[in-house]
């Protein structure tokens, strides 16, 4: 299935659903989403020195992660191409009195707004199987990075468990989006979430785009039966033994 992923439709979908997104974030995953967040970050093993970058950083929910972990990062710069998420994640950012540490910017994922070599790790959750090319996106990051600096992806995934996927499956395709079209008052976000994660790789085979784009040390970690897969990765050099 083909599913349009071109940036106007992808980021004025995001735009319109800005103000209920948190909201229905924590519904629809019972309150997991912030637990994997916190995994991505953790992942990362920072030692509050670092330069975080977050691509699709949305409402900013990882960056604020990655600002308020101990130890967590230096600094934090989150890009996105969708204004209105933006503008939520700076109330939230400012409101937090993380100003100081956690910086947003608007810009392409494909064409990120940073030096290269600049960050010491990169994250993406739930972002770049919206990307319009995701190989493009992966290579961008892998250039922002210093040698040895390391990603955590967090995206959706498909159970394989007989006895979790029929369930999760219906839950997905039929009562996820009906409880979405409800809170949002969108009527194509909640549809596109089942249908672009059953057109996206996941697993290994989302490890090997990673693999092809240049990082290494890749894993792909299930996380709740597989529903979710930490990515994990490193871009090659100095501190990675390769
Ligand atoms: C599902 S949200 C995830 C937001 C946040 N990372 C989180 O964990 O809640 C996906 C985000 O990716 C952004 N996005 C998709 N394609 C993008 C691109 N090419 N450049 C920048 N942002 C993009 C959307 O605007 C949206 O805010």
């Amino acid at each position: 299935m083909s599913v349009d992923k071109t940036p106007a439709r992808i980021a004025g979908m995001f735009d319109a659903i800005a103000g209920r997104y948190d909201l229905l974030n924590t519904v629809l995953s019972a309150g997991l989403d912030r637990y994997w967040r916190r995994r991505a970050i953790r992942s990362l093993g920072l030692t509050g020195r670092e330069r975080v970058l977050d691509v699709c950083t949305g409402t900013a929910d990882v960056a604020m992660a990655a600002g308020r972990a101990t130890p967590g990062a230096a600094r934090v710069v989150g890009v996105d191409f969708a204004g209105a998420m933006l503008q939520r994640g700076l109330t939230k950012v400012n409101d937090a009195t993380l100003a100081a540490r956690v910086t947003l910017v608007r810009g392409d994922a494909m064409q990120l707004p940073v030096a290269t070599e600049s960050v010491d790790a990169a994250t993406i959750a739930f972002g770049i199987r919206n990307v319009h090319e995701p190989t493009v996106a992966c290579r961008e990051v892998l250039r922002t990075l210093r040698p040895g600096g390391r990603l955590a992806i967090l995206e959706f995934g498909l159970p394989v468990i007989p006895a979790v996927r029929p369930l999760y499956l219906w839950y997905f395709n039929h009562v996820l989006p009906r409880i979405g079209r409800a809170v949002s008052q969108h009527t194509a976000a909640y549809d596109y979430l089942p249908q672009s994660v059953e057109a996206f790789p996941w697993g290994e085979q989302f490890a090997d785009v990673l693999r092809q784009a240049g990082f290494v040390h890749v894993q792909a970690n299930p996380l709740a039966f597989g529903i979710v897969y930490l990515y994990a990765g490193q871009r090659p050099g100095a501190t990675t033994g390769v």
